[in-house]
């Protein structure tokens, strides 16, 4: 017997939008603008409902001014469907949040974190930026989002579960990355052990592809990015580029018994 539907959603990460349309990288071969807006065009052109559309982080790549967050704004802005953020390390917090989400200055606070309901589904929006004094691209949460965490994932609950942040949870056993995963991601793990009959998934972005790692139970999805792909695996000592460069995202949806994730790429 079918099962009902409650929710279906896109997932996008790591748009590193740039005010240069034509900024490349030794992993790129075309700006992260051309790639985003053919994305944003498959996006808007999906047959079935979409719920809302979740961004995983890096909005922006290297954001000097908030003249950056507006133009990737305004790029953003021609999604169809309600938009949920969170940001990533490439981020700056402040100006992601003046610039970007509108939070008036004297209200911004030193992490970004959300908690919504949409259809019945629980969704957390959590902050994994490593703390402003560094320039590294690990992430970390403080003990205050631990503790946040803890409550929500404490709280006796029967409503399904989505958390989205920008790290990976869990080392995906690839040294070059791993340097870059949250360092505290098993403190995470072992606080959302405790929504285990509830937890739909785990959804991130920053490695710039699309694993899926399931731990205990839990399983964690990234996507990819709307710019550059990387692929790596077991082992692997450094980043290999996808000769496959086409960037893709996924599309999710929960019935009330089971989790679909498609993993889809476009043409370019
Ligand atoms: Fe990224
Ligand atoms: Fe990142």
């Amino acid at each position: 017997m079918a099962s009902a539907h409650l929710l279906t959603f896109v997932h996008m990460s790591d748009t590193h939008f740039h005010l240069n349309p034509d900024y490349t990288e030794p992993f790129s071969v075309y700006g992260p603008r051309l790639s985003t807006e053919k994305l944003i065009e498959t996006i808007n052109a999906l047959p079935m409902p979409i719920d809302f559309v979740l961004h995983t982080g890096d909005v922006v790549h290297l954001p000097e001014t908030g003249e950056s967050y507006t133009g990737a704004r305004a790029l953003l802005d021609t999604i169809r469907h309600p938009v949920l953020y969170v940001p990533g390390n490439h981020d700056n917090v402040a100006m992601f949040q003046h610039n970007f989400m509108g939070v008036p200055l004297d209200q911004i606070t030193p992490t970004y974190d959300r908690v919504l309901t949409i259809n019945n589904v629980q969704v957390v929006l959590l902050d994994s930026h490593a703390p402003a004094d560094s320039s590294d691209a690990y992430g970390y949460l403080t003990d205050a989002q631990l503790e946040w965490m803890d409550g929500i994932c404490s709280m006796p609950d029967a409503r399904p579960l989505v958390v989205a942040l920008h790290h990976h949870t869990l080392p995906l056993e690839a040294p070059w990355l791993d340097t870059m995963v949250l360092l505290n991601g098993d403190a995470l793990h072992n606080i959302l052990l405790k929504a285990r009959s509830r937890i739909r998934g785990v959804f991130y972005g920053h490695i710039h592809e699309s694993v899926a790692t399931v731990r205990d139970g839990i399983a964690y999805y990234s996507a990819q990015s709307t710019w550059f792909q990387t692929r790596t695996w077991y082992g692997a000592e450094q980043p290999v580029s996808d000769p496959l460069i086409n960037p893709g995202f996924n599309l999710v949806t929960l019935t009330e018994r089971d989790t679909f994730v498609r993993f889809v790429r476009i043409p370019l």
